[in-house]
């Protein structure tokens, strides 16, 4: 009799992986990042925080430190994520806070801290800038006029006022450029963030070399542009090893976070008609455009897409920014649902009170850092709904002076809108 051969377990076939792309953002509260199927499902989120440094009154900045350990921790947590839901990471992708100056030595060092989108100290440098190159040249070549917030003014402040700092600078790169360096060790940018510099020739999609000549710079300073899409290198094995990623992963250049937010919600010069309004800490409205036609006067942004197209965008630096102030010195134990509650008590026009959001100066239309905010009409009668109706009106009709200037230059007839502050009927009526 021979014994029964032993029963072994038929070999399970392995699960099968599902292919995901991480797209990271690179915020000015903190990173977050997703993983989606080809089909557009998120199956992963994580996000980590950072600090925003405000060393004097008007200055943001970040340390590009912070970003790392804040993009570390996200990423680890995600690729844990991954790992439980068989799901294979085949590209990873950038988004970002535009227009931030990111100083490297030669080696690579970060000089100093990052200046931010938001730093407002660079009014001198805009005005050198303007003396230098006229106002409608500059716009008919880069899109914009001199911006405080942009990253050109940034380096010459930083030639002024750090000139020992300055004299080692070889490389400028925005936020999520450099975290693309750091990731991959290749520097590259893509123009709907390089637009945003203060000295991209537009049409030609390239550093302006007239621009930068004029105000003593080279195009040696800033990466090579390449197309969005492309992949800026591969995940190095180092951080590959830290992120729990695998090295070698395609690393693609990706978008500002505006133009980046644009392709999420489906905006591009095949449907110039609609475009997004965005009721965030900034309110933002987002018209894209098949050739660049900027303001004349540069009261709004004028933008490379991140789809090859452009794209008009106007901000207001304040919008739910301003909420949140009203919000955190006014009544700050208070929902703020309950203060949008009372704000629907009062009737259209807060009865007189009115509000201009310029709380951090205005970008569009005003391009003026030094504006700043007020409540006026003020009397006995009126209470607390009526200063948050105010507010949310104010903010409504900053982004209406906005819109008069984007409507004739594009063909908007639809905005859809996104951020937070979208979630209020109240002020979303407002806003349509
Ligand atoms: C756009 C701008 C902001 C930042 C915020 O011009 O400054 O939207 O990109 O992250």
């Amino acid at each position: 009799m021979t014994a029964p051969a032993p029963r072994t377990p038929a070999a399970r076939p392995p699960a099968a992986r599902t292919d995901v792309t991480i797209g990271v953002d690179l915020g000015t509260s903190g990173v977050k990042v997703v993983a989606m199927t080809a089909a557009g499902q998120v199956v992963a989120e994580a996000d980590a925080s950072y600090p925003l440094l405000t060393p004097q009154p008007g200055w943001t900045e970040q340390r590009p430190q912070d970003w790392l350990d804040g993009v570390r921790r996200a990423l680890r947590d995600l690729s844990a994520q991954l790992e439980a839901l068989h799901a294979a990471p085949t590209a990873l992708g950038l988004a970002g806070q535009m227009h931030g100056l990111v100083p490297l030595d030669a080696s690579g060092e970060v000089l100093r801290p990052a200046l931010l989108w938001n730093d407002q100290r660079t009014a001198a440098q805009v005005a050198h800038i303007e003396s230098r190159v006229p106002r409608g040249d500059l716009v008919a070549r880069t899109g914009n006029r001199a911006v405080t917030g942009f990253q050109l003014p940034k380096i010459l402040w930083m030639q002024a006022q750090e000139p020992e700092l300055y004299a080692r600078l070889r490389l400028a790169l925005l936020p999520k450029d450099y975290l693309g360096f750091v990731l991959t060790g290749v520097a590259a940018t893509e123009p709907s963030d390089a637009s945003g510099v203060g000295a991209l020739n537009l049409a030609r999609g390239d550093w302006d070399a007239d621009v930068l000549g004029a105000l003593g710079l080279s195009a040696g300073l800033f990466p090579p542009v390449q197309p969005s899409v492309a992949v800026t290198g591969t995940l190095s094995r180092e951080w590959g090893d830290q992120l729990g990623l695998p090295a070698g992963l395609p690393v693609v250049t990706g978008g500002g976070d505006n133009a980046a937010a644009g392709i999420a919600l489906g905006l591009g010069a095949d449907r110039p008609q609609t475009g997004s309004v965005s009721l965030g800490t900034s309110g933002v409205i987002f018209a894209p455009q098949g050739a660049p036609r900027p303001d004349p006067q540069g009261r709004v942004h004028c933008f490379a897409h991140a789809d090859g197209g452009f794209h008009l965008l106007g901000v207001t630096l304040a919008a739910a920014g301003s909420l949140h102030w009203l919000h955190a010195k006014l009544a700050p134990d208070t929902p703020i649902e309950t203060l949008l509650a009372e704000a629907a008590q009062v009737p259209p026009g807060a009865d007189g009170v009115t509000f201009l959001p310029y709380l951090a100066g205005e970008r569009s239309p005003l391009m003026n850092p030094d504006a700043r905010a007020t409540f006026a009409g003020l009397s006995l009668a009126h209470g607390r709904g009526h200063l948050v109706r105010a507010v949310l009106e104010g903010v409504a009709a900053s982004l209406a002076d906005t819109h008069a200037v984007i409507r004739p230059l594009s063909s908007l007839t639809e905005l859809l809108s996104t951020g937070g502050g979208a979630r209020s009927d109240l002020w979303l009526g407002m806003v349509s």
